[in-house]
């Protein structure tokens, strides 16, 4: 908790002419500033920015507030990050109430890894470029898969020396501790305490926070032999919780917000070569299925969730539950594939910009329309298992917590699955009382059910 006195001292040094001067490009005009709104698209500026009254507005879209709303609205950062930030800008400190040991540990543990991490970034990425081995293996095979001099540069991609446990020497003689490095993920420890590189011999993909401290990395094998784990990545710790982070979100946040669009893919280097190829709205779930709190990260910046599938049906089924997840959170979920054998990746390199971008606009399919698509083609003339499909639409359609929405689904759904409308409400009414009575049963002083003739 950062104590009230730093935050009015915060507030007090503010400019607010400053502070939205680092956005937007600001001409004095008399006593205001005026700029083009960032916030909505003009060509004439109607971006008021008033340093007597300390605030901002804009007489297009209406958009107002002082400093700290605009660094949460226009930087995405809650009111607390908003404040560090403004301490930081204007040299102010700001003490923090008393932590509990326990709490005081915590942080300067994941202080600590933060420090790690930083650093073995920059080594990982200093061997890359200015080692031999690291420009003759590492190097030229991220140019082989195509990826650019200022994309490695931009994500920080890096490399581990495959012999000499060389990272372990020069983290050790950095003077960081085993037990850190250990607990980072860079190193592990032989039953004689020696240490050896987790990440020897291969290429490194750090992953970035919101505000874009490295957190971890994923490691991947430059051999071809299949027995190997393709990648290695860092432990969940203190400062990495996998559930929690999203790879790219760093580099994509920006436009996600306004796009109101963000792109989900499964690999590192789908990420990569998207971005590469002009599409930077794009994240990773790195190989795991979405958690809730990887959807509501995505929900703080944009309405709607676009899902690259690689062309492999079976995946597809698997994912389709975890997806359920997604509608219930109300994030709005569209669906694109891509050709057999292809990946994101794949398709990028072998289409032009302008073909990946149309692919992705033309073959975006809104989520249940494209689930009730493939559950019915494998059920085929089955009245059973049609049966069956149908009502698993119904559930997904049920969880979209609004209610316009649900029926204008049940609608569509009612000409894709060539079944009577008001069959398809019923059901889902059904689907919706059995939900609701589940929630009620969770709560010991509401045992009553809106349900008559049970
Ligand atoms: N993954 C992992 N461990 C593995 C294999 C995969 O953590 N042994 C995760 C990685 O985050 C990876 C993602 O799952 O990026 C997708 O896996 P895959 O498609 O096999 O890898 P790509 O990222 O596509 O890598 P490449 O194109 O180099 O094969
Ligand atoms: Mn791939």
């Amino acid at each position: 908790m950062i104590l009230p006195h730093a935050i009015q001292e915060v507030k007090d040094a503010a400019r607010v002419e400053d502070v939205v001067g680092e956005f937007v490009a600001l001409k004095r005009k008399g006593p205001r500033f005026l700029g083009l709104c960032p916030f909505h698209n003009e060509k004439t500026p109607s971006f008021n920015v008033s340093p007597q009254l300390g605030i901002y507005k804009c007489f297009g879209c209406g958009e107002a507030g002082d400093s700290i709303t605009f660094l949460t609205k226009h930087e995405h950062l809650s009111y607390v990050e908003a404040i560090k930030w403004l301490g930081k800008r204007y040299n102010i400190d700001l003490p923090e109430e008393e932590q509990s040991a326990e709490q005081e540990l915590e942080q300067s543990e994941r202080e600590s890894l933060a420090v790690v991490q930083t650093w073995a970034q920059q080594w990982s990425t200093d061997q890359l470029w200015n080692t031999e081995e690291g420009r003759n293996i590492a190097l030229s095979y991220f140019r082989e898969r195509g990826f650019t001099e200022a994309t490695i540069k931009e994500f920080q991609l890096g490399y581990v020396p495959e012999r000499g446990n060389q990272f372990a020497a020069a983290a050790l003689a950095h003077g960081f501790k085993a037990e850190l490095l250990d607990k980072a993920g860079w190193i592990k420890r032989r039953d004689d305490g020696t240490p050896w590189d987790f990440f020897a011999g291969r290429v490194t993909f750090p992953i970035h926070g919101l505000s874009g401290q490295v957190i971890g990395f994923g490691a991947r094998t430059l051999k071809s032999d299949k027995k190997l784990p393709k990648y290695f990545n860092s432990p969940e710790s203190l400062l990495y919780v996998k559930s929690r982070s999203l790879y790219g979100i760093f580099q994509a946040k920006k436009v996600i917000a306004s796009t109101e669009l963000c792109y989900l893919v499964e690999g590192y280097t789908d990420v990569i070569s998207l971005h590469q190829a002009g599409i930077t709205n794009v994240v990773a779930s790195s190989g795991t299925s979405l958690t809730e709190d990887q959807v509501r990260l995505i929900k703080r910046y944009a309405p709607t969730v676009c899902i690259l599938y690689d062309g492999d049906a079976a995946g597809m089924k698997a994912s389709l539950r975890g997806i359920d997840l997604v509608l219930r959170e109300g994030l709005n979920v569209k669906v694109v594939t891509f050709p057999e054998g292809e990946d994101p990746d794949s398709f990028a390199k072998s289409h032009s910009s302008s073909e990946l971008t149309a692919h992705l606009t033309e073959k975006a399919q809104d989520f249940i329309v494209f689930k009730a698509g493939l559950l019915m083609a494998d059920s085929g003339d089955d009245p059973v298992k049609k049966a069956g499909a149908i009502h698993e639409i119904v559930e997904s359609v049920a969880l979209v917590p609004d209610m316009v929405l649900r029926s204008l689904y049940i609608k569509q759904c009612s000409r894709l699955l060539e079944v009577n409308e008001q069959a398809l409400l019923s059901e889902m009414n059904k689907v919706l009382r059995k939900q609701y009575r589940k929630k009620q049963g969770g709560r010991a002083d509401h045992g009553k059910i809106p349900e008559r003739g049970r």
